[in-house]
Protein backbone atom coordinates (compact mmCIF):
# COMPACT_ATOMS: atom_id res chain seq x y z
CA UNK A 1 0.00 0.00 0.00
CA UNK A 2 1.55 3.53 -0.94
CA UNK A 3 1.67 6.23 1.42
CA UNK A 4 -0.83 8.31 -0.21
CA UNK A 5 -3.45 5.02 1.17
CA UNK A 6 -2.18 5.08 4.42
CA UNK A 7 -2.35 9.09 4.68
CA UNK A 8 -5.07 10.47 7.26
CA UNK A 9 -5.65 6.95 8.83
CA UNK A 10 -5.83 6.56 12.50
CA UNK A 11 -4.51 3.41 13.75
CA UNK A 12 -6.03 1.99 16.86
CA UNK A 13 -5.10 -1.64 16.23
CA UNK A 14 -1.35 -1.76 16.48
CA UNK A 15 -0.23 -0.67 20.15
CA UNK A 16 1.53 1.99 19.11
CA UNK A 17 1.88 5.53 20.07
CA UNK A 18 0.33 8.43 19.35
CA UNK A 19 1.90 10.93 21.28
CA UNK A 20 5.20 13.21 20.47
CA UNK A 21 8.63 11.00 20.57
CA UNK A 22 9.88 12.78 23.85
CA UNK A 23 12.09 16.39 23.36
CA UNK A 24 15.33 14.15 24.60
CA UNK A 25 15.05 11.59 22.17
CA UNK A 26 14.50 14.20 19.42
CA UNK A 27 17.39 16.72 20.96
CA UNK A 28 19.92 13.05 20.32
CA UNK A 29 18.70 11.65 17.34
CA UNK A 30 19.52 15.13 16.04
CA UNK A 31 22.76 16.02 17.71
CA UNK A 32 24.01 12.49 17.00
CA UNK A 33 27.04 12.60 15.24
CA UNK A 34 27.62 9.91 12.26
CA UNK A 35 31.55 9.72 13.13
CA UNK A 36 30.27 7.58 15.87
CA UNK A 37 29.28 4.77 13.67
CA UNK A 38 32.79 4.17 12.69
CA UNK A 39 33.85 1.71 15.60
CA UNK A 40 31.80 -1.22 17.80
CA UNK A 41 29.46 -0.58 20.38
CA UNK A 42 31.21 -3.17 22.24
CA UNK A 43 33.13 -1.05 25.33
CA UNK A 44 36.39 -4.01 24.92
CA UNK A 45 38.07 -2.36 27.89
CA UNK A 46 35.24 -3.08 30.08
CA UNK A 47 34.02 -6.44 29.18
CA UNK A 48 30.51 -5.27 28.30
CA UNK A 49 28.20 -5.56 25.42
CA UNK A 50 26.99 -1.81 25.26
CA UNK A 51 26.79 1.64 27.14
CA UNK A 52 23.40 0.74 26.74
CA UNK A 53 23.14 -2.85 28.73
CA UNK A 54 25.29 -0.82 31.34
CA UNK A 55 23.09 1.49 31.41
CA UNK A 56 20.07 -0.47 31.45
CA UNK A 57 21.74 -3.19 34.29
CA UNK A 58 22.48 -0.02 36.64
CA UNK A 59 19.05 1.29 36.14
CA UNK A 60 17.78 -2.07 37.18
CA UNK A 61 20.36 -2.80 39.68
CA UNK A 62 21.24 -6.24 37.25
CA UNK A 63 24.55 -7.02 35.97
CA UNK A 64 25.53 -6.28 32.81
CA UNK A 65 26.14 -9.93 31.40
CA UNK A 66 22.37 -10.63 32.87
CA UNK A 67 20.43 -7.92 30.30
CA UNK A 68 19.60 -8.56 26.83
CA UNK A 69 19.29 -6.61 24.12
CA UNK A 70 17.10 -7.39 20.60
CA UNK A 71 15.66 -6.02 17.71
CA UNK A 72 12.16 -5.79 19.54
CA UNK A 73 10.79 -7.66 22.11
CA UNK A 74 10.05 -10.22 19.32
CA UNK A 75 13.86 -11.00 18.85
CA UNK A 76 13.99 -11.48 22.80
CA UNK A 77 10.98 -14.13 22.47
CA UNK A 78 11.88 -15.92 18.90
CA UNK A 79 15.47 -16.10 20.62
CA UNK A 80 14.49 -17.78 23.77
CA UNK A 81 11.96 -19.86 22.16
CA UNK A 82 14.18 -21.05 19.41
CA UNK A 83 16.97 -21.82 21.83
CA UNK A 84 15.07 -23.80 24.30
CA UNK A 85 12.07 -25.34 22.09
CA UNK A 86 13.98 -27.16 18.98
CA UNK A 87 16.19 -28.95 20.18
CA UNK A 88 16.11 -33.06 21.29
CA UNK A 89 14.24 -36.10 19.54
CA UNK A 90 11.29 -35.62 21.31
CA UNK A 91 8.80 -32.66 20.59
CA UNK A 92 9.11 -29.87 23.42
CA UNK A 93 6.50 -27.86 24.63
CA UNK A 94 5.48 -24.28 25.63
CA UNK A 95 2.73 -23.69 27.60
CA UNK A 96 1.09 -19.85 26.68
CA UNK A 97 -1.74 -18.18 27.77
CA UNK A 98 -5.40 -19.01 26.33
CA UNK A 99 -6.03 -15.78 24.54
CA UNK A 100 -2.45 -13.81 23.63
CA UNK A 101 0.21 -12.53 20.82
CA UNK A 102 -0.63 -14.62 17.83
CA UNK A 103 3.60 -14.90 17.55
CA UNK A 104 4.03 -16.54 20.30
CA UNK A 105 2.51 -20.29 18.90
CA UNK A 106 4.15 -18.84 15.85
CA UNK A 107 7.43 -18.68 16.86
CA UNK A 108 7.25 -22.09 18.82
CA UNK A 109 5.64 -23.48 15.06
CA UNK A 110 9.29 -22.43 13.23
CA UNK A 111 11.08 -25.05 15.82
CA UNK A 112 8.09 -27.47 15.65
CA UNK A 113 7.36 -26.75 19.28
CA UNK A 114 4.00 -27.88 20.82
CA UNK A 115 2.14 -24.84 21.84
CA UNK A 116 -0.31 -25.83 24.97
CA UNK A 117 -2.57 -23.26 26.11
CA UNK A 118 -3.48 -22.65 29.60
CA UNK A 119 -6.75 -21.28 30.08
CA UNK A 120 -7.68 -17.07 31.10
CA UNK A 121 -11.14 -16.36 32.84
CA UNK A 122 -13.67 -13.85 32.99
CA UNK A 123 -13.93 -12.13 36.59
CA UNK A 124 -16.47 -8.83 36.67
CA UNK A 125 -14.92 -6.33 34.65
CA UNK A 126 -11.24 -8.56 34.59
CA UNK A 127 -9.78 -11.43 32.90
CA UNK A 128 -7.63 -12.90 35.50
CA UNK A 129 -4.81 -16.43 34.94
CA UNK A 130 -6.15 -19.49 36.18
CA UNK A 131 -3.25 -20.15 38.29
CA UNK A 132 -4.14 -23.48 40.03
CA UNK A 133 -4.82 -24.85 36.20
CA UNK A 134 -1.56 -23.32 35.06
CA UNK A 135 0.08 -25.59 37.84
CA UNK A 136 -2.06 -28.82 37.21
CA UNK A 137 -1.25 -28.10 33.17
CA UNK A 138 2.31 -28.07 33.72
CA UNK A 139 2.32 -30.71 36.32
CA UNK A 140 1.10 -32.51 33.99
CA UNK A 141 2.96 -31.80 30.77
CA UNK A 142 6.00 -30.68 32.15
CA UNK A 143 6.82 -27.85 29.73
CA UNK A 144 10.13 -27.16 28.36
CA UNK A 145 9.02 -23.02 28.74
CA UNK A 146 6.32 -21.63 30.47
CA UNK A 147 5.50 -18.10 29.10
CA UNK A 148 4.04 -15.80 31.14
CA UNK A 149 2.41 -12.25 29.76
CA UNK A 150 2.15 -9.36 32.29
CA UNK A 151 0.13 -7.70 31.20
CA UNK A 152 -1.19 -9.77 28.87
CA UNK A 153 -2.24 -8.89 24.82
CA UNK A 154 -5.34 -8.44 24.51
CA UNK A 155 -7.09 -9.07 27.59
CA UNK A 156 -5.11 -6.30 29.50
CA UNK A 157 -4.43 -8.60 32.94
CA UNK A 158 -1.60 -8.50 34.72
CA UNK A 159 0.05 -11.12 37.08
CA UNK A 160 1.24 -9.34 40.85
CA UNK A 161 4.87 -10.54 41.86
CA UNK A 162 3.48 -12.63 43.93
CA UNK A 163 1.38 -14.75 41.86
CA UNK A 164 4.57 -15.02 38.96
CA UNK A 165 6.92 -16.31 42.57
CA UNK A 166 3.67 -18.80 43.07
CA UNK A 167 3.77 -19.78 39.50
CA UNK A 168 7.16 -20.19 39.17
CA UNK A 169 7.83 -21.88 42.14
CA UNK A 170 5.92 -24.76 41.29
CA UNK A 171 7.29 -25.20 38.10
CA UNK A 172 9.63 -27.95 37.94
CA UNK A 173 13.61 -26.94 38.72
CA UNK A 174 14.56 -27.04 34.81
CA UNK A 175 11.48 -25.31 33.17
CA UNK A 176 12.26 -22.15 31.94
CA UNK A 177 9.88 -19.11 32.26
CA UNK A 178 9.73 -16.01 29.89
CA UNK A 179 7.64 -13.38 31.11
CA UNK A 180 6.74 -10.85 28.49
CA UNK A 181 6.76 -7.53 30.26
CA UNK A 182 6.10 -5.66 26.82
CA UNK A 183 3.48 -3.44 28.26
CA UNK A 184 4.30 -3.18 32.20
CA UNK A 185 5.54 0.13 32.29
CA UNK A 186 2.08 1.84 31.38
CA UNK A 187 0.34 0.89 35.00
CA UNK A 188 3.43 -0.65 37.34
CA UNK A 189 6.37 1.68 37.64
CA UNK A 190 8.10 -0.98 40.44
CA UNK A 191 11.51 -2.11 38.93
CA UNK A 192 12.56 -3.66 42.14
CA UNK A 193 11.32 -6.90 41.80
CA UNK A 194 13.04 -8.02 38.30
CA UNK A 195 16.47 -7.72 39.95
CA UNK A 196 15.19 -10.10 42.91
CA UNK A 197 13.19 -12.82 40.66
CA UNK A 198 16.00 -13.58 38.28
CA UNK A 199 18.02 -14.31 41.37
CA UNK A 200 15.87 -16.17 42.82
CA UNK A 201 14.72 -18.16 40.36
CA UNK A 202 17.96 -18.76 37.59
CA UNK A 203 15.89 -20.04 34.51
CA UNK A 204 13.58 -16.72 34.35
CA UNK A 205 13.98 -14.40 31.48
CA UNK A 206 11.93 -11.18 31.65
CA UNK A 207 11.62 -9.53 28.45
CA UNK A 208 10.51 -5.11 27.84
CA UNK A 209 10.56 -3.22 25.26
CA UNK A 210 11.13 0.29 23.90
CA UNK A 211 8.07 -0.09 21.79
CA UNK A 212 4.97 0.95 23.66
CA UNK A 213 5.66 2.75 26.93
CA UNK A 214 8.94 4.67 25.45
CA UNK A 215 6.84 5.06 22.18
CA UNK A 216 9.33 4.05 19.77
CA UNK A 217 7.90 0.89 17.89
CA UNK A 218 9.49 1.68 15.05
CA UNK A 219 13.13 1.76 16.50
CA UNK A 220 12.99 -1.56 17.45
CA UNK A 221 14.48 -2.04 20.18
CA UNK A 222 13.88 -4.73 23.34
CA UNK A 223 15.52 -5.52 26.45
CA UNK A 224 15.48 -8.25 29.28
CA UNK A 225 16.84 -9.69 32.17
CA UNK A 226 18.05 -13.27 32.77
CA UNK A 227 19.02 -16.12 35.46
CA UNK A 228 22.35 -17.48 35.41
CA UNK A 229 20.32 -20.59 34.62
CA UNK A 230 20.25 -19.56 31.02
CA UNK A 231 24.01 -18.79 29.98
CA UNK A 232 23.50 -20.61 27.26
CA UNK A 233 20.84 -18.03 25.60
CA UNK A 234 23.79 -15.53 26.38
CA UNK A 235 25.72 -16.96 23.82
CA UNK A 236 22.44 -17.68 21.24
CA UNK A 237 21.20 -14.05 21.53
CA UNK A 238 23.10 -11.33 23.13
CA UNK A 239 25.00 -8.94 20.29
CA UNK A 240 28.57 -9.88 21.43
CA UNK A 241 30.01 -6.77 19.50
CA UNK A 242 26.68 -4.53 20.77
CA UNK A 243 23.51 -3.25 19.84
CA UNK A 244 23.95 -0.22 17.20
CA UNK A 245 25.35 3.50 17.93
CA UNK A 246 22.70 5.34 17.39
CA UNK A 247 19.74 3.19 18.51
CA UNK A 248 21.49 2.62 22.12
CA UNK A 249 21.71 6.54 22.57
CA UNK A 250 18.20 6.92 21.53
CA UNK A 251 17.57 4.46 23.79
CA UNK A 252 19.12 5.61 26.67
CA UNK A 253 17.84 8.79 26.01
CA UNK A 254 13.97 7.38 26.31
CA UNK A 255 15.29 5.78 29.78
CA UNK A 256 16.13 9.64 30.63
CA UNK A 257 12.60 11.02 29.99
CA UNK A 258 10.55 8.69 32.14
CA UNK A 259 8.88 11.55 33.46
CA UNK A 260 7.56 12.88 29.78
CA UNK A 261 6.91 9.27 29.24
CA UNK A 262 4.68 8.90 32.84
CA UNK A 263 2.46 12.24 31.71
CA UNK A 264 1.45 10.21 28.70
CA UNK A 265 0.98 7.05 30.31
CA UNK A 266 -1.16 8.85 33.09
CA UNK A 267 -3.10 10.30 30.18
CA UNK A 268 -3.81 7.19 28.66
CA UNK A 269 -4.68 5.49 32.00
CA UNK A 270 -7.26 8.12 32.68
CA UNK A 271 -8.59 8.30 28.94
CA UNK A 272 -9.25 4.69 29.84
CA UNK A 273 -12.02 5.60 31.98
CA UNK A 274 -13.98 7.67 29.53
CA UNK A 275 -14.50 3.85 27.67
CA UNK A 276 -15.98 2.94 30.81
CA UNK A 277 -18.20 5.47 31.75
CA UNK A 278 -18.77 6.18 28.23
CA UNK A 279 -19.77 2.40 27.30
CA UNK A 280 -20.38 0.35 30.37
CA UNK A 281 -23.82 1.72 30.82
CA UNK A 282 -24.99 0.80 27.40
CA UNK A 283 -26.46 -3.23 27.16
CA UNK A 284 -24.38 -5.32 25.87
CA UNK A 285 -21.18 -3.37 26.09
CA UNK A 286 -18.26 -4.05 28.68
CA UNK A 287 -15.08 -2.15 28.98
CA UNK A 288 -12.02 -4.46 30.46
CA UNK A 289 -9.75 -2.81 32.93
CA UNK A 290 -6.39 -3.24 31.48
CA UNK A 291 -3.06 -2.29 32.76
CA UNK A 292 -1.43 -1.55 29.19
CA UNK A 293 -2.01 0.97 26.28
CA UNK A 294 -5.04 -0.73 24.56
CA UNK A 295 -8.81 -1.72 26.09
CA UNK A 296 -10.39 -4.68 25.37
CA UNK A 297 -14.52 -4.06 24.57
CA UNK A 298 -17.29 -6.44 24.37
CA UNK A 299 -19.79 -5.19 22.37
CA UNK A 300 -23.17 -6.84 20.75
CA UNK A 301 -22.04 -8.90 17.68
CA UNK A 302 -25.06 -7.62 15.77
CA UNK A 303 -23.65 -4.18 15.50
CA UNK A 304 -19.98 -5.61 14.05
CA UNK A 305 -20.83 -4.03 10.51
CA UNK A 306 -22.34 -0.94 11.55
CA UNK A 307 -19.25 -0.20 14.14
CA UNK A 308 -17.14 -1.28 10.95
CA UNK A 309 -18.90 1.02 9.02
CA UNK A 310 -18.79 4.42 11.60
CA UNK A 311 -15.04 3.61 12.08
CA UNK A 312 -14.28 3.55 8.21
CA UNK A 313 -15.91 6.83 7.32
CA UNK A 314 -13.83 8.82 10.36
CA UNK A 315 -10.39 6.85 8.70
CA UNK A 316 -10.31 4.79 12.19
CA UNK A 317 -9.19 1.59 12.42
CA UNK A 318 -9.71 -0.81 15.58
CA UNK A 319 -8.85 -4.32 15.73
CA UNK A 320 -11.82 -6.39 15.59
CA UNK A 321 -10.97 -10.13 17.23
CA UNK A 322 -11.51 -12.74 15.27
CA UNK A 323 -10.21 -15.94 17.49
CA UNK A 324 -12.87 -18.03 19.62
CA UNK A 325 -14.01 -16.59 22.50
CA UNK A 326 -12.86 -13.20 21.74
CA UNK A 327 -15.47 -13.11 18.16
CA UNK A 328 -17.47 -10.43 20.27
CA UNK A 329 -14.36 -8.05 21.35
CA UNK A 330 -12.39 -5.33 19.90
CA UNK A 331 -9.00 -4.36 20.93
CA UNK A 332 -8.60 -0.68 20.72
CA UNK A 333 -5.44 0.82 20.92
CA UNK A 334 -5.36 4.32 23.15
CA UNK A 335 -4.32 7.47 21.34
CA UNK A 336 -4.32 11.13 22.18
CA UNK A 337 -7.49 11.79 24.39
CA UNK A 338 -9.60 13.64 21.29
CA UNK A 339 -9.03 10.56 19.56
CA UNK A 340 -9.60 8.56 21.94
CA UNK A 341 -13.14 10.96 23.22
CA UNK A 342 -14.14 10.23 19.08
CA UNK A 343 -13.93 6.89 19.50
CA UNK A 344 -16.10 6.15 22.63
CA UNK A 345 -18.76 8.45 20.70
CA UNK A 346 -18.49 6.31 17.29
CA UNK A 347 -19.61 3.50 19.24
CA UNK A 348 -22.17 5.35 21.77
CA UNK A 349 -23.27 7.36 18.73
CA UNK A 350 -23.83 3.26 16.94
CA UNK A 351 -25.41 1.32 19.64
CA UNK A 352 -27.82 4.11 20.98
CA UNK A 353 -29.27 4.58 17.26
CA UNK A 354 -29.57 0.75 16.82
CA UNK A 355 -32.63 -0.98 17.77
CA UNK A 356 -31.15 -4.58 18.72
CA UNK A 357 -33.27 -7.01 18.13
C1 LIG B 1 2.47 -8.95 24.00
C2 LIG B 1 3.56 -8.35 23.17
N1 LIG B 1 4.82 -8.66 23.47
C3 LIG B 1 5.84 -8.17 22.77
C4 LIG B 1 5.62 -7.32 21.71
C5 LIG B 1 6.86 -6.93 20.98
O1 LIG B 1 7.00 -5.69 20.60
P1 LIG B 1 8.40 -5.21 19.99
O2 LIG B 1 8.95 -6.33 19.18
O3 LIG B 1 8.04 -4.05 19.17
O4 LIG B 1 9.27 -4.91 21.16
C6 LIG B 1 4.31 -6.98 21.34
C7 LIG B 1 4.03 -6.10 20.19
O5 LIG B 1 2.95 -5.78 19.84
C8 LIG B 1 3.25 -7.52 22.11
O6 LIG B 1 1.97 -7.24 21.83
Amino acid sequence: MSNSETKGLIYLDRNEYSYEVSPLVAKVLKEFNPQDLCTYTRCFQHGIKSELSQYIGDMYNVAEQNVVLGYGGEDILKGIIHCFLSQGHQQRKILIPTFSWWYYKSIADEVNGKTIMYPLYEDGYDFKYNIPEIKKIAEAENPDIVLLASPNNPTGNSLSVDEMKDIISSLGKDTIVVIDEAYTSFANKDITYISKLIKEFPNLLIIRTFSKFYGLPGLRLGYGFMGDGLKKFTNFSTMYLGYNKLTEKLGIAALQSTEYYNANAEKMQQDKELYKTGLNPIEGFKVYNSDANFVLVKYPTELKEKLQDEFKKDNIVVKFMNEEGLRTHMRITLGTTPINKQVVEIIRRVALNTNLK
